[in-house]
């Protein structure tokens, strides 16, 4: 798979994060994550069923060979939801996170996602800062949405993405990372109008189609 693209910016000691396409070869690692960050982590099947689904973007960022981190959004009609963002706990806080969400976004924009909005723990302030930083602002929130232990969920939302004001915030995150985010070729699937979101798992939320929840 070529790179297609370099975004350089700057420190040169950084490791090179690549963002790309998520695949079955890399749902060991990500389940490893998974398992690692979620109190209600997905399954195998859960990981593989939502990858293939039409209408939805499943990304890992890699250093080397190693999956770090992940993320999946999901389309209704324009609006995107964000259904998982996690990196491997021994590499929080490089701005791993920050890269992922960034080319999802981006991703989601180019597909013709005109808002964003997702689910956050009430407590998970690292998220949430991140989040703010793209420009996420409350909405509203869902009691008891989630579950081991028992929490309230932020309902988080960023409109206009496709709006050039949303671009430069983007183009402003970017300049400030501190190394290269290389971006794999994304196979684009056609847009579907037909989208069904009733059984879409999103952030942490235990699924029917999921046997540990
Ligand atoms: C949330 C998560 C994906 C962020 O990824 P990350 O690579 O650690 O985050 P980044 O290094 O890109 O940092 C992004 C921002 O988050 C904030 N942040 C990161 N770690 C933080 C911490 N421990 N405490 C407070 N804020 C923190 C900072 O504001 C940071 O911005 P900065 O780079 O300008 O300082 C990651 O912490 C994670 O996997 N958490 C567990 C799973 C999870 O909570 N997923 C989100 C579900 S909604």
């Amino acid at each position: 798979m070529s790179a297609l693209r370099v975004s350089s910016l700057g420190r040169e000691s950084a490791p090179t994060l690549v963002v790309t396409q998520m695949r079955r070869r890399h749902l060991r690692s990500v389940l490893r994550i998974e398992e690692r960050t979620s109190s209600t982590p997905w399954s195998l099947g859960l990981f593989l069923a939502e990858a293939r689904r039409a209408e939805r973007i499943y990304l890992v960022a890699r250093e080397g060979s190693s999956v770090v981190g992940f993320a999946g959004l999901l389309f209704a009609l324009t609006e995107g939801h964000v259904t998982t963002i996690a990196v491997d706990p021994d590499r929080q806080g490089a701005r791993i996170g920050t890269r992922v969400l960034l080319v999802l976004l981006r991703e989601a924009i180019a597909r013709g996602a005109t808002a964003i909005t997702l689910e956050v723990r009430a407590s998970n302030q690292a998220a949430q800062a991140m989040y703010r930083r793209f420009g996420f602002v409350p909405a509203g929130s869902r009691k008891g949405y989630y579950r081991d232990p028992v929490e309230d969920a932020l309902v988080l939302w960023a409109h206009e993405v496709d709006s050039a004001e949303y671009g430069g915030r983007l183009d402003g995150i970017e300049a400030d990372l501190g190394g290269p985010v290389v971006i794999e070729r994304m196979a684009r699937v056609e847009r579907q109008s037909d989208a069904s979101t009733s059984d879409v798992p999103t952030v942490g939320e235990p699924t029917e189609q999921d046997p540990r929840s």
